[in-house]
């Protein structure tokens, strides 16, 4: 029985068709959607903590009222993407308590510090860049539920990231020689990271291979990273920020920029925790967790007053 289900699905992956929530699915691809959805729930919820910290010194109440706006809209992504992970059977708190064990990772991407106003400009424009290079594939994931949620996530980054470039273009094009300094200086703490977003080169990348055959990762790390390059290097003319890249240039028989070597060893030291925030971050959350028991235990005792009277 189990051998013809495996069969069955393995046709079904195969057929290109998408998995639903009652559907069976083999132990490791749910264990394997499992880590990734929530992981993904954790950069959102982790990912407002950087740029949380200048909502309050935002320079006009317009930019101040973009950045609450989009702050916003991580915190719901997350909330989202909880839930997509929730139909896999595992709870929020068994998520989060993962988060706060520090047995499960999220994005290493928001274990640096934002130093100026540039940096949210920055942030906009690369790391919610690289975010939509790496979730608009995974609006054809075969698990359904994620596919969902990435559609409409995706609409909203787009907004991410075009409010960052935009700030970055006001600040090169109308501000003073220091303010266009203040955007290079983000660029350069900025570009090397982001193109980590993407994960270790394919061939260090144990999860690779399976999540492909299954669908769930529809095109490889180092091709993503590559797209995003592409495109970022042309961006970045347009704004006239240098990259801080020297080995960057145009491969005409490739038709891609080629770049630098990439430093792994700094990647490795992010995700084993030694990044330059990754501390304070963990320490937020826990923090925050624990400040919002009553509300949970509220929300708890108020639905329990809802809850229909057992009939006598
Ligand atoms: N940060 C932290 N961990 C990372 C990472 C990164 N940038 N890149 C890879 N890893 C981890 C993987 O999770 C895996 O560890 P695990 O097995 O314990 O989970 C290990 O490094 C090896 O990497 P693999 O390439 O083998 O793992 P995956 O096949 O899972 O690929 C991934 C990694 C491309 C990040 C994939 O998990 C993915 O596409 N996840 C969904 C997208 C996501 O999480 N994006 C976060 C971006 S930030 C964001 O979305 C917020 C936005 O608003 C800015």
């Amino acid at each position: 029985e189990e051998a013809r289900l495996q069969q069955r699905f393995d046709e079904r992956i195969d057929a290109g068709e998408f998995i639903e929530a009652k559907g069976w699915m083999p132990e490791h691809y749910r264990r394997t959607l499992v880590r990734q959805i929530s992981q993904h729930a954790h950069s959102e919820i982790v990912g407002m903590l950087p740029e949380g910290n200048w909502i309050g010194r935002a320079p006009t109440l317009k930019r101040k009222a973009i950045l609450l706006a989009k702050v916003q809209d991580e915190g719901g992504h997350g909330l989202y993407l909880y839930a997509a992970a929730e139909t896999l059977g595992t709870s929020r708190d068994q998520l989060l308590e993962a988060l706060h064990s520090g047995q499960a990772k999220y994005s290493s991407i928001f274990n640096y510090p934002t130093l100026t106003w540039a940096d949210m400009g920055t942030i906009g424009w690369l790391v919610d860049g690289a975010a939509i290079m790496n979730q608009v594939p995974i609006c054809r994931c075969s698990y359904a539920p994620y596919a969902r949620a990435m559609v409409r996530i995706c609409r909203e980054e787009s907004f991410h990231q075009r409010q960052g470039y935009e700030a970055l273009l006001t600040m090169m094009q109308q501000g003073s020689d220091a303010q266009r300094a203040m955007v290079q200086d983000a660029v350069n703490r900025w570009w090397w990271p982001s193109i980590m977003m993407f994960g270790p080169p394919d061939d260090q990348s144990p999860n690779s291979a399976q999540s492909m055959r299954w669908g769930i990762k529809r095109v490889s790390n180092d091709e993503l990273r590559q797209k995003f390059i592409d495109a970022a290097v042309e961006q970045a003319q347009v704004l006239g920020v240098t990259l801080p890249d020297p080995a960057l240039r145009w491969n005409a028989e490739r038709e891609h920029w080629d770049h630098g070597p990439i430093d792994w060893s700094e990647f490795k030291r992010v995700l084993a925790g030694d990044g330059p925030c990754n501390r304070e971050r963990l320490a937020a959350r826990v923090q925050a967790w624990a400040e919002g028991a009553w509300v949970r235990e509220a929300a708890l005792a108020h639905a329990r007053k809802q809850a229909p009277k057992e009939e006598v």
